[in-house]
């Protein structure tokens, strides 16, 4: 089967590094869907390379395209991101929220921070996003604003204290949407041994049963949840 993607490092199955390392859909599926996406803004596809040849864990653009969708339904102006690495979702957000719009960069690694305020000037969004370097739960915990969206992508062990912090600081019909949550199927092992699986286990299990949120599992890429905050 021909990569039909577009852009990255192709992995020995052919696929750049970023799509091969944790999908759920059948190779198939996967490559007709990635072959249909439209062409991304130069930097963005300078991302994906760069991700592809370094082994970022980035969304993609099919996840990308997702998140600026349901960011555009719901007219969202203010994002805080957990998890923003090179900054690659980081930018589909800032474009869907528009010049007026925020977005709350995090990330606990400097030198990721540094990267991705160059890509930020370079897709001209850099005046949109703040970009803040430590641990991106402490600074949630800090935030008195409600946002319109809040997006999870930190490590998994974590996800089940994301969850306890977001309720407060998210608006009436906003959105919680985390990524992984299917974790490369993991999560339907009978017995899952490792911890990162066991959180996302436990966070799917309260979010689902969350009386403050009514929530969907799509399951693109590696599964990402999305709540709609009641
Ligand atoms: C999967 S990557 C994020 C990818 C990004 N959302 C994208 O799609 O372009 C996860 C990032 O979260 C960061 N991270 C993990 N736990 C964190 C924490 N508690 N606070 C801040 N950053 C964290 C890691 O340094 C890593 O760069």
């Amino acid at each position: 089967m021909p990569n039909t993607a577009k852009s990255g490092k192709p992995s020995k199955s052919g696929r750049p590094n970023w799509r091969h390392f944790n999908g759920v859909t059948v190779a198939l599926v996967d490559d007709y869907l990635y072959g249909m996406l439209p062409k991304r803004d130069p930097v963005l596809a300078e991302m994906e390379d760069y991700a592809g040849a370094h082994d970022v864990p980035i969304v993609g653009p099919a996840v990308g395209r997702v998140l600026q969708q349901l960011a555009l339904m719901i007219n969202a102006k203010t994002v805080f991101e957990l998890g923003s690495a090179i900054g690659y979702s980081t930018i589909w957000w800032a474009q869907a929220v528009g010049e007026d719009g925020r977005v709350i960069y995090t990330d606990g690694d400097s030198k990721n921070a540094e990267r991705a305020r160059g890509y930020f000037d370079r897709a001209g969004v850099a005046r949109r996003i703040t970009v803040h370097t430590g641990d991106a739960l402490e600074y949630l915990s800090e935030q008195k604003q409600e946002f319109d969206i809040i997006f999870n992508d930190v490590d998994k062990e974590d996800y089940p204290r994301v969850l306890r912090l977001v309720p407060p600081r998210l608006r009436k019909g906003g959105l919680f949407i985390t990524d992984n949550v299917l974790w490369s199927g993991r999560v339907a092992e009978k017995k899952p041994k490792d911890a990162s699986t066991k959180a996302i286990l436990e966070f799917n299990r309260l979010l689902s049963a969350s009386p403050d949120f009514m929530t969907t599992i799509l399951p693109i890429r590696d599964g990402m949840a999305v709540a709609l905050k009641k």
